[in-house]
């Protein structure tokens, strides 16, 4: 694919965006660039000392003799929590508003960093007093709440590592990672809110406990959100507000070397078992804090909005960590984009004075297409103007949105940042900068300083612009996966493939860059892995999840390009009675629908489902997913099918259903 210049004309930040930002125009993007590849470790360390306050100073920076298991500023120690709490207390600012949170139904309620600082503590000491200690697996269960981030810093200041698990998986998928990362306690709710709706989270946490293998859980804490009624383990279940109650607020951080595990945060991979992302303390947390402050070019007047929930690595970066790292004033929201409206986002942004807003390309698509059937809610409607910096990620965002979101969030003045990142990154990768890059619609620009991305072929040589590729990143970074959970060998096998070398460090999309600017633009993954409204799903999961029905043979899934989701999950399906028809097609198509929704979560239901007497296979048995896709797509075949044992099967499965 050549792809030699730009579509898009480009947009230059204005001198009111330069004037004064943390990296003001491209010289001082270049010179820190510079700085990176002349003195790397030099330039690491320069910014973890500026942006982490150590309890014990670090003498090593990179250790790169056991790789791809690399480590950094490893002699060091510090305490996350303390990071992001206890040195803006004590530095005077106790009284700032440390979260505005707005719960579903719009109630408002403001928490101060010495607030913070006070409920993660007591929190801590009940932690102790459950007996939960250094290096225990504590799970998080929760609704977008302040609670579940208390619960988070709370791990971290005892120095047990949280796995927090997005309150819209299933029983089972709960369960598969409860028992995976051995969890001791479990941290949730009775119930969250969304959209007006209550939707469970203790019962899900039963009946994940009741399926067995889950012995070394000994505590399930529960948040009261909604008071509904909710089965009871006297032995197991506590209510938070009670073991909180006699607790201190003070409670002595536990210090920790700068590689102790903060978190383990599972996503998914191309074969069905989710990987546990394991990640550090120290240079995740340099990071995250790094990164709001060029990326979002934060100043101490802002008020931050990241729209994601703490069940993803946004949340876990761009709300539980970077922003308290800096001693941000931050927007947390419970709800959804369009409850009780769909100008709800706006809506907020007016009410809190939000200045950087940081959000997601499905939900961008879903706001357009709600303004333009219903002009009260389009952002016309709503003041504003306090915004100065508008972000979006995780997934590609095409053009048309982008110019959209720039023209009618950003009234043509917000630089808007594409950041390209993953759940191993940590934080942000490649993404313009609000004060220095010109961006240019649907691409993410150029990387950060220090970050070494680019773009080979399967051998793992560099290829010219123009040409794209598989992006790598060619240096270790600080913010990094350190392994996955239990399974070292998958993270080698995973991101430091021998096909490309060894060396380099496999990100699983594909990519190329301009030939006149060197930018990124994503060109989408490489591998089994679908995205999903934003949301990483393997194809393979879901093809386990279909064929543990027991009416199903066999299944493939493929993903499909869709309007608002950018990937829309079609499955193909083979009963082991032969192919239905008609209403019982449709039936059966529902309940698969439904069943998938039960193993893994709502998320990951397919929105197509086709039946066949077969799947497409080649002589040897395999399955022919070029076909598959083109089929989904409802394009003609132009692939040879020359080598399909069975061509007749086409016709079949190109009906949609
Ligand atoms: C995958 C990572 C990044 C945090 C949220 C998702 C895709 C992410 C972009 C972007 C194009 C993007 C990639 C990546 N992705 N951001 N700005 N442009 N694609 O994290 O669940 O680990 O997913 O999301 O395919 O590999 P994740």
């Amino acid at each position: 694919m050549e792809l030699t210049t730009q579509k898009h004309r480009s947009f230059e930040p204005s001198d009111d965006a330069r004037a004064g930002a943390n990296i003001a125009g491209m010289e001082a993007y270049r010179a820190l660039v510079a700085q990176a590849e002349h003195d790397y470790e030099g330039f690491w360390a320069r910014l973890a000392r500026e942006t982490i306050e150590w309890h014990e100073p670090f003498s090593k920076v990179l250790d790169e003799s056991n790789a791809p298991f690399y480590t950094w500023f490893e002699d060091g120690e510090l305490n996350a929590s303390y990071n992001c709490l206890d040195r803006h207390v004590a530095a005077g600012h106790g009284e700032r508003v440390a979260i505005i949170f707005e719960a579903d139904d719009g109630a408002v309620t403001r928490v101060t960093y010495a607030q913070m600082l006070a409920r993660v503590s007591r929190l801590a000491n009940a932690l102790k007093r459950r007996g939960i200690a250094r290096g225990d697996r504590v799970v998080i269960y929760m609704p977008m709440s302040v609670e579940g981030i208390v619960a988070m810093h709370a791990c971290a200041r005892i120095g047990a590592t949280h796995s927090v698990v997005f309150g819209g998986f299933s029983a089972k998928s709960l369960h598969e990672r409860i028992v995976d990362v051995g969890a001791v306690a479990i941290i949730t709710a009775d119930e969250q809110m969304r959209g007006g709706k209550t939707l469970p989270l203790k019962p899900i946490v039963d009946d994940a406990l009741a399926m067995g293998g889950c012995e070394a859980v000994e505590s399930v804490i529960v948040y009261r959100r909604t008071g509904g009624e909710i089965a009871w383990n006297a032995g197991r279940d506590c209510w938070m507000h009670d073991v909180v109650a006699n607790e201190s607020d003070v409670c002595e951080p536990e210090w920790v070397g700068t590689e102790h595990p903060l978190f383990i945060l599972y996503t998914s991979g191309s074969t069905g078992k989710p990987k546990g992302v394991q990640h550090s303390t120290g240079g995740y947390l340099l990071w995250a804090a790094q990164t709001m402050k060029w990326t979002f070019d934060w100043k101490r007047e802002d008020v931050f909005w990241c729209t994601a929930d703490i069940g993803w690595i946004t949340g876990h970066t761009y709300i539980a960590y970077g922003p308290l790292a800096l001693g941000a004033t931050q927007v947390v929201f419970e709800g959804v984009p369009t409850y009780p409206n769909a100008g709800r986002f706006w809506k907020m942004i007016d009410d809190h004075q939000v200045s950087l807003f940081y959000t997601a390309p499905t939900a961008i698509r879903s706001l357009i297409k709600a303004a333009e059937a219903d002009e009260r809610v389009h952002p016309a409607r709503y003041d504003l103007s306090s915004l100065r910096i508008i972000g979006t990620v995780g997934e590609p965002i095409n053009p048309e949105a982008w110019l959209w979101y720039r023209q009618h969030v950003g009234a043509l003045r917000c630089p808007v940042v594409d950041t390209w990142w993953q759940t191993e990154t940590g934080g942000h990768m490649i993404t313009p900068l609000p004060g220095a890059t010109p961006t240019v619609p649907g691409s993410c620009t150029l990387p950060l300083p220090g970050i070494m991305a680019a773009v080979v072929d399967e051998t793992g040589q560099d290829v010219p612009d123009g040409q794209g590729g598989i992006l790598v990143v060619k240096r270790p970074w600080p913010s990094m996966i350190r392994t996955i959970w239990g399974d070292a060998e998958r993270f080698t096998k995973s991101y430091y493939p021998q096909e490309l070398g060894g060396a380099l460090y496999l990100a699983g999309d594909g990519a190329v860059r301009d030939t006149n600017t060197a930018y990124f633009t994503i060109t989408g993954r490489i591998d089994d892995v679908l995205n999903v409204s934003g949301h990483r799903l393997g194809t393979m999961e879901i093809e386990s999840a279909l064929v543990s029905h027991e009416l199903v043979a066999e299944a493939a899934v493929v993903g499909r390009p869709d309007e608002t989701t950018g990937e829309a999950v079609v499955a193909f399906v083979v009963l082991k009675r032969g192919c239905p028809r008609g209403e019982e097609a449709a039936q059966l198509a529902k309940a698969l629908r439904d069943w998938v929704g039960k193993e893994i979560g709502p998320i990951a239901k397919p929105k197509d489902i086709r039946f066949g007497d077969n799947l497409p296979k080649t002589r040897s048995g395999k399955i022919m997913r070029r076909l598959l896709r083109s089929l989904a797509k409802g394009e003609a075949i132009a692939q040879d099918t020359s080598t399909l044992e069975n061509p007749d099967i086409l016709n079949q499965l190109g009906q949609a259903r």
